[in-house]
C-alpha cells in the first residue's frame, strides 16, 4: 500500500536535522504500487528523496516528496567471476555495503559507512578513497514521474563523472528510481592507494575485504560528525578542478595546498584545505559552522534554519573565491 500523508514533518528525512514540511509525503513498497499511483503520470510539484542525506530544506515544499522504500536484493545471472546484483532503491546504502562484504563480493568496501539509500547512488554517484559507485553501477531502472513510464539507463546512458550523472543534468527530477543492478566481483585487486588507507588496512592485519571495511569505517568516524547526532549533509561543497595552469600559480602561493591531478590533465583542490585556511574552523556563524576535523562539512550547531546554513555557505564560498580566486560549487541540493 502507498502510505500518503499531508503536512508531514521532514525532520526525520534530512541528516542536517532542519525543521520544514512536505505538503504532501508518497512512500511506495514496489514499482507496481508507484506506477499504480502515478496513474497517467504525475503533473505536480515533485522530489524524490532518499535518505536526505545531501539535501538542504531552505522553505517547506509546496508538493509532493515521494520516497522509495523498495527493499530486496536478487542475483541476476552473468559471467563465472562477476557477481550482478540487482538492488532496491529504498535499501539503506550501508547495509548493502556490509551485505556485500559479508558474502565476500568485491567493489563496495571502500564506500562503508556513507549515509543513505541505493537510489541516490546512483544519482549522486557517492565516491570514497578512490572509488565512486557509478563504476560498479550496470543499469538503473526508474519510473518517469511526468507519464508513469518504465525507464531503464545502462552504465553508459548514466554519464558518470565525480559527484555527477545524467539524473543531476537533464534527467534531472523526471524519474524515480527503483532498482539499482551492480557489477561485483568474486576477487578483485583492493583499492588502497587514497590517503593512509593502506596503512590503516595493515595496522588491521592485512588486506582482506572486512579490514578494508573496518579501515574505511574508522577513519571516516574520525573525520566526519556522525550525520544522525550531529547534523550535517556530509560535504557540503565539490572540490573544484581547475586547469594545470591555475593550480601551478596556485601551489606557486600556497605550497602546501593539496593538489590531485585527474587524466585528463586538470587538478582536483580540496575545499576542506581552502576552507580551513580561510580560517572557518575557528569562526561559525551562530547555529551553523564547520566541523572541527573537516571543514569540508557544514554542521548544524543546533537550531539551525536552512536560511542560515545557505547564508552561512555563500559567506564560505565567497571567502574562498577572495582568498584563492576559486569558486566553490555545493554539493548539497538546496530546495527551496
Ligand atoms: N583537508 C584539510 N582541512 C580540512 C579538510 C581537508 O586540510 O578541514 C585536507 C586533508 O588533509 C587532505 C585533503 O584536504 O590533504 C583532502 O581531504 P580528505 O581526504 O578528507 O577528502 P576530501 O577531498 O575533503 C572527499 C569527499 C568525501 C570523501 C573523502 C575521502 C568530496 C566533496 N568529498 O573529501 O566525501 O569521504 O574525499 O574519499 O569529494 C561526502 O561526499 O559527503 C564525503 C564525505
Amino acid at each position: 500500500m502507498v502510505k500518503q500523508l499531508s503536512d508531514y514533518p521532514l525532520i526525520k528525512h534530512n541528516t542536517f536535522g532542519i525543521e520544514a514540511t512536505a505538503r504532501e509525503f508518497v512512500e511506495f513498497g514496489s514499482e507496481e504500487e508507484l506506477v499504480a499511483f502515478l496513474g497517467d503520470g504525475f503533473k505536480g510539484k515533485a522530489l524524490v528523496i532518499g535518505g536526505g542525506s545531501n539535501l538542504l530544506f531552505v522553505n517547506d515544499f509546496n508538493g509532493t516528496v515521494f520516497h522509495s522504500a523498495i527493499k530486496g536484493m536478487e542475483l541476476l545471472p552473468c559471467a563465472d567471476d562477476d557477481i550482478l546484483l540487482r538492488v532496491g532503491s529504498g535499501v539503506n546504502w550501508d547495509e548493502l555495503v556490509a551485505y556485500t562484504v559479508e558474502q565476500g563480493w568485491y567493489g563496495l568496501e571502500n564506500l562503508s559507512a556513507i549515509p543513505g539509500e541505493v537510489g541516490a547512488s546512483a544519482v549522486q554517484n557517492v565516491g570514497a578513497y578512490g572509488v565512486e559507485a557509478g563504476e560498479l553501477i550496470e543499469i538503473v531502472e526508474a519510473i518517469s514521474i511526468g507519464t508513469a513510464e518504465k525507464r531503464v539507463f545502462t552504465h553508459d546512458e548514466c554519464r558518470f563523472s565525480y559527484r555527477y550523472s545524467i539524473f543531476k543534468d537533464e534527467e534531472k527530477r523526471k524519474n524515480i528510481i527503483t532498482h539499482v543492478t551492480y557489477r561485483l566481483k568474486k576477487s578483485a585487486p583492493f583499492k588502497l592507494s587514497y590517503g593512509n588507507l593502506n596503512e590503516k588496512v595493515q595496522e588491521l592485519g592485512g588486506e582482506t575485504l572486512g579490514n578494508v571495511r573496518k579501515a574505511v569505517c574508522d577513519i571516516r568516524e574520525s573525520k566526519l560528525p556522525n550525520p544522525y547526532r550531529i547534523g550535517s549533509a556530509g560535504s557540503f561543497f565539490m572540490n573544484p578542478v581547475v586547469d594545470s595552469t591555475v593550480a601551478a600559480g596556485l601551489l606557486e602561493r600556497y605550497p602546501s595546498m593539496p593538489q590531485y591531478p585527474l587524466p585528463c590533465g586538470d587538478v582536483k583542490l580540496s575545499a576542506g584545505w581552502m576552507i580551513e585556511q580561510c580560517g572557518w574552523k575557528a569562526t561559525p556563524h551562530e547555529h551553523v559552522g564547520v566541523y572541527s576535523r573537516q571543514a569540508l562539512v557544514v554542521v548544524n550547531l543546533g537550531g539551525a534554519k536552512g536560511q542560515d546554513v545557505l547564508d552561512f555557505a555563500k559567506d564560505v564560498v565567497s571567502s574562498v573565491k577572495e582568498k584563492f580566486g576559486v569558486v566553490l560549487s555545493m554539493e548539497v541540493n538546496v530546495i527551496e
